[in-house]
């Protein structure tokens, strides 16, 4: 994140669009495990309750994405082509992080979310009048919230 957030100095909606892509990533992960482990016979009392929350998160994620496309985020293909390689990585890590770890593949995205809500703060000071990255950014900390309860559910069995 530290990287990402050098090199797209002072480019900010880039920076959102990148962060965004990434971002909705551990929640696909996340998704594709708990449906492989439910085909594997595995399903524990908390499954519904995690594949509704994260995919919850995709959608809302999503969302966010597509606000950043909208303010011209992806417009320049280096940009998509380094978004599109990175996630490509970090979904596979997740996937496999989250399959042996669920509950550090948890505290690893419940601090890259605190990351892109403070990313947001910081635009917010010169543009405390942008209504949707407010909304954004309240959702990135639901998101980080609501990681931290599923750690707990997970570390509770
Ligand atoms: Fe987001
Ligand atoms: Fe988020």
């Amino acid at each position: 994140m530290a990287i990402i957030d050098f090199l797209y100095k002072g480019r900010d909606i880039p920076r959102f669009w990148v962060l965004e892509e990434i971002a909705r990533a551990p929640y696909f992960s996340f998704m594709s495990v708990l449906h492989f482990r439910e085909s594997l016979g595995l399903r524990g009392p908390e499954h519904i309750y995690l594949m509704k929350e994260h995919f919850a998160q995709t959608l809302n994620e999503t969302e966010h994405l597509e606000e950043m496309e909208s303010r011209g985020g992806n417009k320049h293909w280096v940009d998509r082509a380094f978004a599109r390689h990175l996630v490509l990585l970090y979904y596979w890590i997740m996937v496999v992080y989250y399959a042996i770890s669920p509950v550090n593949a948890y505290h690893i995205n419940e601090q890259i979310e605190h990351h892109a809500a403070e990313t947001y703060n910081k635009y917010l000071t010169m543009y405390p009048d942008d209504a949707k990255i407010v909304a954004i950014r309240d959702d990135e900390l639901q998101h980080a919230e609501e990681l931290r309860q599923a750690m707990k559910l997970v570390l509770a069995l």
